[in-house]
């Protein structure tokens, strides 16, 4: 049984993460989607709520399954029983980050193998961060994220806008 991991942070999820997972999905037998916890970031979602998210888009794909985690990424492969990484590639700039991961992973965790997938073209342009300065200015995200995603960014900015912050 394959159990591959797929890391990011997620906030939120779009259509260019949905559409390695349904890929992925179709190539192992139990894809685990791992929220990272980051401190690095400011997030516009709570790890909460991008775990929610992320549940509710991949609801009708019956191996998939997600969870939140800090900490290092092959540990997180380890506990999960992972013996696979996956990521996106978008273009060529992701390539010498995504490689120095994967090579650094490896050094740490030789068990643990990181299998890319290239994103669909129509994705390829796509960021979490790029959909949240489109939606900050009102324009039209329905074709960056789903449905469900794309209500919880206009309530979170109603909310900030409300509470003054944003
Ligand atoms: N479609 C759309 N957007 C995509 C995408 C795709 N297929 N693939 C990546 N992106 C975007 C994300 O939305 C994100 O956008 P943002 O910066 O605007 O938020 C950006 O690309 C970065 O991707 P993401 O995967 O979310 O995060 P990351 O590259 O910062 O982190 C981890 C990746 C989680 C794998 C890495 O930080 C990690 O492993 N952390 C744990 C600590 C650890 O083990 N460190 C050692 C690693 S060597």
């Amino acid at each position: 049984m394959t159990i591959a991991v797929y890391p990011g942070s997620f906030d939120p999820v779009t259509l260019g993460h949905l559409d390695i997972i349904e890929r992925a999905s179709r190539v192992v037998d139990r894809l685990i989607v791992g929220v990272l916890n980051n401190s690095m970031k400011t997030p516009m979602f709570t790890v909460a709520e991008r775990v929610e998210l992320l549940k509710r888009v991949t609801g009708a794909i019956p191996n998939v399954e997600v969870r939140s985690f800090g900490g290092l990424l092959v540990d997180f492969a380890h506990e999960t029983g992972a013996s696979v990484i996956v990521r996106g590639l978008r273009a060529v700039t992701d390539f010498e980050y995504e490689l120095q991961m994967s090579q650094t992973n490896r050094k740490i965790a030789p068990d643990v193998d990181t299998v890319f997938f290239t994103t669909n073209l129509e994705y390829a342009y796509l960021s979490s961060s790029i959909v949240k300065e489109v939606a900050m200015y009102e324009g039209n995200i329905s074709e960056f994220v789903s449905p469900e995603v794309e209500q919880a960014i206009w309530e979170k900015i109603k909310s900030s806008e409300k509470k003054g912050s944003l």
